[in-house]
């Protein structure tokens, strides 16, 4: 079900695209769907290597520009091998409360690294100031919303799914401190109709295996 999901997905981004050559397969993490909902599922990603700029706008369309920009910048050849890398989905721009001026968010935003260079990426160049992140495997609890990811919306998308968890098995298990969420987004910055997003938000297994939920479900 889901690959048929993200194989509509590729086919659409496809037609709209200004980056036509990058559509033979666009490529994304790979996940297992654990648990499935009618308004969230939990997926299983494996350890996986990205590419990540800190941008410490206020607001989270802002950061993701400044991010999405440096990223780009790197996947067209700023990078001491000069190599280009393909385009990959999604740009995830993860919100780290407490962390900008002031005490206010900031903001990181991750290029899911291709599987060419998942064990070798390229050094970026140091103007971009971008940092690898290797993600080793977690739980996410994810959301979908379509249309564009506007800060007002992306709030209150992250408060339904917070919504939707305390409700759910993972009411307890939900990784803490204060609620981090990121924003995943399949469409291209230009793109005007049929954009898919994610709220995703890290959670433990327990919700898993405490609960005995078992199987895995599909959407
Ligand atoms: C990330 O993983 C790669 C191997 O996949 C390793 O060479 C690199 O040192 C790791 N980097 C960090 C920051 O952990
Ligand atoms: C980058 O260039 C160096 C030196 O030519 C080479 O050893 C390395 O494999 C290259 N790395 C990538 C990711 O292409
Ligand atoms: C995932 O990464 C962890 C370290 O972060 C390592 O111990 C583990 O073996 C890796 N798993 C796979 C399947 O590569
Ligand atoms: C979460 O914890 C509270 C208090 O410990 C408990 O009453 C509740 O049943 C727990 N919820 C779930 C879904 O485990
Ligand atoms: C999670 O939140 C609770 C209550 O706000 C707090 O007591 C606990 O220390 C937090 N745990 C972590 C790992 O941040």
């Amino acid at each position: 079900m889901e690959r048929q999901g993200l194989t509509a997905i590729a086919s659409l981004l496809c037609l709209l695209s200004l980056f036509a050559t990058a559509c033979d397969a666009i490529e994304s993490p790979q996940y297992t769907i654990v648990h499935a909902e009618s308004d969230f599922e939990v997926r299983l990603y494996g350890n996986s290597s990205w590419m990540s700029a800190l941008a410490s706008d206020l607001s989270f369309e802002k950061a993701t520009l400044n991010g999405y920009h440096r990223l780009f910048e790197y996947t067209q050849g700023a990078n001491l091998n000069s190599s280009r890398l393909a385009m990959t989905l999604p740009v995830l721009t993860s919100i780290i409360p407490g962390a900008g001026p002031l005490h206010l968010s900031a903001y990181v935003v991750r290029f899911y690294l291709p599987t060419k260079f998942q064990s070798t990426p390229p050094t970026p160049l140091p103007e971009l100031k971008l940092e690898l992140y290797n993600w080793s495997s977690h739980y996410v609890a994810v959301r979908k919303f379509l249309g564009f990811a506007l800060d007002d919306i992306v709030v209150k998308e992250a408060e339904k799914l917070a919504l939707s968890l305390s409700r759910s098995a993972w009411a307890n298990v939900t990784s803490n401190s204060s609620y981090a969420y990121s924003i995943a987004q399949y469409s291209l910055p230009f793109q005007i109709i049929g954009r898919v997003n994610e709220i995703w938000v890290d959670v433990e297994a327990a919700g898993v295996n405490g609960n005995k939920l078992g199987g895995v479900a599909s959407s």
